[in-house]
């Protein structure tokens, strides 16, 4: 059985009951800023399981592209993934433990569906605590179905308790596991969850009866729920009967692919380990990208994790031999896998290949510097600090976990309160030293000048979008009232365009767009097309302001931090002050 066809028996088995098909949500969760990437199946579903009526109804099925990066150190081991698809069922008030329970073990182990054998199959419920009792309703359902005693595990809230994040719904889980005789068993304590491969994780079934609340209690919620994810590489594996994940059809021509490009005839474990590192992380990089909201790699948030995940690969590429370019060749391959499946896949396709064109670009040429570096310092002082780790990170884009990384595998453990120090002074002086520079306002930091000053960058992208992108600011002056603006141009702007740039300004305004900051290397923020004024001031590191993909400026801030707290922006006047110099006043009215 191949991959598709698991994923079509699967909702077929659940539309046959009575669920609902329905898409998979984005991998970057709606509405919620405490996660950065859709985990599970339940993620969007989280209000429906609080209550709310959904509108395909009380049975819902999927498949889910997910990502986690709690274990994205762990990856290059032949078990863990970073991008994974899960499928799942759901009842939203509806049935409960008997139907998810004897409907799991019969699309397990039925001739009609996977066919597992009843016989590998063993299980895991709650043993119950003081939150909440042991879950012997679940067990007498896998009773019911057959599972012997033997094989029914209780366990505690660690292994079968089931919530996403900290707080939000959750309850009880049952997790299935089937043996895998060629690997033997660890030890006569060897049972299901103990992760020494003998039993593998297929299906969890989680019985959602709580809320947890932010004090870490639990309150009953007013609707019982079914949430069930079934990892679809994990289960391949098993019906596939080949030992790991990397085995089946998802990894097995990215793999072949990136031996053949490190042309090397004989593969050592380590080298099995970078290569398991490359398709990992090229394939989950590829799907974050290839999402609508278009996130590229970046310094923050899941931008971050796209860098980090790049970046390990081209480095683990390097220790193979292999040559630029790498990536977009693989990630070919992953997108003419996904792209029926996943309609966004193609549509972004451009997106994604230029992303990797530029980010390969941009980390291998500072890459072995950074090693260099890397060595040097530790040469001359037997050590890493975290702030040498601050300076790897700023001045040569080399992530901090591989300068953790790099760091272990000699034997040192960087000082993460020193990074942490290096960073927030770092944005006080990049702060202080860009305010000074902007006389008369800025240090005073009242409300309205930080509204006007994120004004300011908005009327300089607009005018760059209206009358070319050869305008360049010239100066620039706040007051409570009014900003002013200076800039390279040869003549005054018709009424056309001021109402234009105005237009814009206001949209901008009115989409509410999110104000972000970032400190990247000078060159690479002037690279990603961050407009820079005091050139001859910079440091070697540079705080970046973005309004989404509207504006970005080399700047010290402060700024709003969204759009939608500006009013309505105008245009005052417009005078020339000398040759090929225009200058502009602007208000913001409430
Ligand atoms: N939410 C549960 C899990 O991810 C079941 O889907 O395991």
């Amino acid at each position: 059985m191949l991959a598709q066809e698991l994923r079509e028996i699967y909702l077929k088995f659940f539309k046959e009951r009575g669920h609902s098909v329905i898409a998979s949500a984005s991998l970057f969760p709606e509405d919620d800023p405490t996660v950065l990437f859709t985990s599970a199946g339940m993620h969007p579903l989280v209000p429906y399981l609080l209550g709310q009526p959904h509108p395909e109804g009380k049975r819902l099925t999927n498949v889910q592209k997910c990502v986690r990066t709690t274990d994205i150190d762990e990856v290059g081991d032949t078990t863990h993934l970073t991008f994974f698809e899960m499928l799942g069922n759901w009842s939203l008030g509806d049935y409960w433990k008997k139907e998810a329970i004897t409907w799991s073990y019969e699309f397990l182990t039925s001739k009609k569906w996977l066919g597992f054998d009843p016989d590998k199959l063993s299980v895991t419920v709650f043993a119950g605590d003081k939150d909440s009792p042991r879950d012997d309703e679940a067990a007498d359902a896998w009773r019911s179905v057959g599972i012997p005693d033997e094989r029914i595990y209780f366990l505690s809230k660690e292994d079968n308790w089931w919530i996403a994040g900290n707080t939000g719904p959750c309850g009880p889980c049952t997790e299935m596991f089937i043996e895998v005789d060629e690997i033997a068993r660890c030890g006569s304590d060897c049972r299901p969850g103990c992760n020494c491969g003998h039993f593998v994780e297929v299906w969890n079934d989680v019985f959602m009866s709580y809320r947890k609340l932010e004090d870490g209690s639990y309150e009953p919620l007013k609707m019982n729920s079914i949430d069930t994810g079934m990892g679809v590489e994990r289960t391949l594996a098993m019906i596939q009967g080949v030992p790991t994940v990397f085995d089946t059809e998802f990894f097995i021509p990215l793999i072949e692919h990136v031996k053949e490009l490190s042309s090397r005839e004989e593969f050592t474990e380590e080298d099995n380990r970078l290569i398991r590192i490359i398709v990992d992380h090229v394939r989950s990089a590829v799907m974050i990208m290839a999402d609508d909201r278009k996130i590229g790699p970046s310094n923050v948030e899941q931008g971050y994790i796209v860098r980090r995940l790049l970046r390990k690969a081209i480095h683990s590429a390097d220790r193979l031999g292999i040559g630029q370019g790498f990536m977009n060749s693989l990630a070919e391959i992953v997108i003419e896998m996904f792209k029926n499946l996943y309609g966004e896949v193609e549509r972004n396709k451009e997106f994604v290949m230029t992303s990797l064109t530029a980010e390969e670009a941009k980390f291998r040429k500072t890459l072995n510097k950074a090693l260099r570096r890397f060595e040097r310092i530790y040469e001359e002082t037997g050590n890493i600090t975290g702030e040498d780790a601050f300076l790897l990170f700023t001045s040569f884009g080399l992530p901090l976990e591989m300068t953790r990384e790099l760091a272990e595998e000699k034997g040192i453990e960087i000082d993460m309160n020193e990074f942490t120090r290096q960073f927030e002074e770092h944005r006080e002086i990049s702060r202080t030293a860009t305010q000074g520079k902007f006389k008369g306002g800025l240090a005073e930091h009242t409300e309205q000048i930080v509204k006007l000053h994120t004004a300011t960058h908005l009327l300089q992208a607009a005018l760059r979008k209206v009358l070319g992108d050869e305008i360049t600011q010239n100066g620039s002056n706040i007051t409570e009232e009014r900003l002013r603006f200076d800039f390279t141009f040869s003549r005054k702007l018709t009424q056309e365009e001021i109402e234009e740039v105005e237009n814009l300004v206001n949209e901008v305004i009115s989409q509410d767009l999110e104000v972000t900051q970032e400190f990247l290397p000078y060159d690479e923020a002037i690279g990603k097309g961050a407009l820079a004024f005091f050139k001859e001031n910079y440091g070697e590191t540079v705080s970046v302001y973005s309004v989404g993909e509207f504006s970005m400026e080399l700047c010290g801030g402060p700024h709003v931090k969204h759009t939608g707290v500006l009013g309505k922006f105008r245009i005052t006047k417009q005078k020339s002050i000398g040759a090929g110099l225009m200058r502009i006043r602007a208000i913001i009215e409430d």
